[in-house]
């Protein structure tokens, strides 16, 4: 049989690695998908830029349009990133009746809905497993391994960068800034870096996991996102010194009155695999009511551990070409005319025990007047730490650990203790979960 005809849009981190595994692996993969997978032509604004791979008899475009167009290419893999000329592409591709195979977790958790509308309508497949978590095949599970399940709930520990900076400022005591440069030098990081460190981009990759969870849309503007910026050293030894590991997680649960879709740093108990894993690794638990929880590790970034990912959907795609659209696996697993219309829950509403830290002035009375505000709301305490001023400081930190209550109740505290006197500083607090 011919050779398939692929197009790549992108020659960076990802891209490279793609073309690197696909011709280090052209024998193998062409076993698998039954026909061998040709890189006719690749697009870079810049050929003159010094690239990971080799172009060897591939042919380099700089106008993306000349990969979309070309009638002999059947898959096109957008590699670009962003939500313009990306989401431009690949509506384009998908008129011209080209499948596409994208990483790009922004464009399909924000115009996903309409991507694959418009690929149903088209009778083309849009396959996007390395969006997710990098190279570990979490869509797939999600969407095929676990398709027996009512999934409860998932965990996850879904970028890579973040989780990079959060294991070295514990590990090595290292400026989160200098850590976050290595992560971008490696290939990690976004191409707008406030994306890894404020959340966004794992909120882009929750939306999408919780679609496929649930059954129901993507929903990006309702995922409540914090970042890792606020964490300090102080936190993670406090952390440590209470039995538990921050990490930065992305949380989707399903109750009986909505869908609770949250990504914030969180207190991990430190026995937990979820608390040990670290540097680019990525984990996701996922809970379903046959299997139970089940979990899948693997490097959450990185040229050629994406590039795995992305060269398992072409194969998919190839694998597929001959069948009939009605019967391949739908976009977001669940069949679109069955999608629930199932409300995301506020915060306020979400219950989870939390991790507090305040600044207060070192005198008597102010740890009582914290407490008394505590209990009024009705939270109760699991611990308390108040360490020795430094020579010459007269403020202290002063940290709590609470059971679990509502964020409303929390929020109302929070409130009141900021209003006193002696906080010197808004409190920050850190959510922290069992994930029993
Ligand atoms: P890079 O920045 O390394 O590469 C992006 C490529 O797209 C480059 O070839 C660049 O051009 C080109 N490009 C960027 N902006 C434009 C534009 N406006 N117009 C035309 N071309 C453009 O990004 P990555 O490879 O890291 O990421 C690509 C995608 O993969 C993103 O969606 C990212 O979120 C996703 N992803 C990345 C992972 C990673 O570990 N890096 C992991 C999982 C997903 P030029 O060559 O001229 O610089
Ligand atoms: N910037 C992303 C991360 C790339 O660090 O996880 C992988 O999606």
């Amino acid at each position: 049989m011919k050779p398939v005809k692929i197009g790549l849009l992108g020659l960076g981190t990802v891209g490279g690695g793609t073309v690197n595994v696909l011709r280090r692996n052209g024998g193998e993969i062409a076993r698998r998908a039954g026909r061998a997978i040709e890189i006719a032509r690749v697009f870079t604004r810049n050929p003159d830029k010094p690239r990971i791979c080799d172009l060897d008899g591939i042919e380099v475009v700089t106008d993306p349009w000349q990969v979309v167009n070309d009638p002999d290419i059947a898959i096109v893999a957008e590699l670009i990133g962003g939500t313009d000329i990306a989401r431009e592409l690949v509506l384009g591709a998908i008129d011209r009746g080209k499948h596409v195979v994208t990483a790009n977790k922004a464009l399909i958790a924000l115009h996903g809905n309409e991507i694959f509308a418009r690929a149903s309508e088209k009778g083309v497949m849009v396959a996007f497993e390395a969006a997710v978590a990098g190279g570990i095949p979490i869509i797939k599970v999600l969407r095929e391994g676990l398709a027996g399940n009512r999934i409860e709930w998932l965990a996850g520990i879904i970028n890579g960068t973040g989780n990079f900076i959060l294991t070295a400022m514990r590990d090595q005591g290292r400026d989160f800034a200098d850590v976050l440069a290595e992560a971008q030098r490696l290939g990690y990081a976004e191409a707008d870096p406030t994306f890894d460190v404020e959340g966004v981009d794992a909120a882009h990759k929750l939306t999408i996991l919780a679609a496929i969870a649930f059954g129901i849309p993507l929903r990006f503007d309702q995922v409540y996102t914090e970042g890792i910026t606020r964490v300090t050293q102080e936190d993670v030894r406090y952390a440590e010194e209470l039995g538990y590991r921050i990490k930065h997680l992305g949380i989707a649960r399903r109750r009986a009155d909505g869908i609770e879709l949250r990504v914030h740093p969180c207190l991990v108990p430190a026995r937990r695999l979820l608390a040990n894993v670290d540097g680019v690794m990525n984990a996701v638990v996922v809970k379903g009511d046959a299997v139970g929880p089940t979990l899948y590790y693997g490097p959450g970034a990185g040229a050629e551990p994406t590039a795995s990912a992305v060269v398992a959907d072409l194969v998919d795609v190839v694998r597929t070409l001959t069948a009939d659209p009605e019967n391949r696996v739908p976009h977001l697993a669940f069949q679109p005319d069955a999608l629930a219309d199932l409300p995301i829950l506020p915060m306020a509403a979400v219950e989870t025990a939390y991790y507090l830290r305040l600044r207060v002035a070192d005198r008597p009375g102010v740890l009582a007047d914290v407490a008394r505000i505590l209990a009024d709301e009705a939270i109760s305490i699991e611990a308390v730490i108040q360490k020795e001023p430094r020579p010459g400081q007269t403020d202290v930190p002063l940290i709590f650990l609470t059971h679990r209550v509502q964020e409303r109740a929390l929020d109302a505290a929070l409130a009141r203790i900021e209003a006193l006197e002696a906080v010197k500083a808004a409190p920050y607090r850190i959510r922290l979960e069992t994930l029993e």
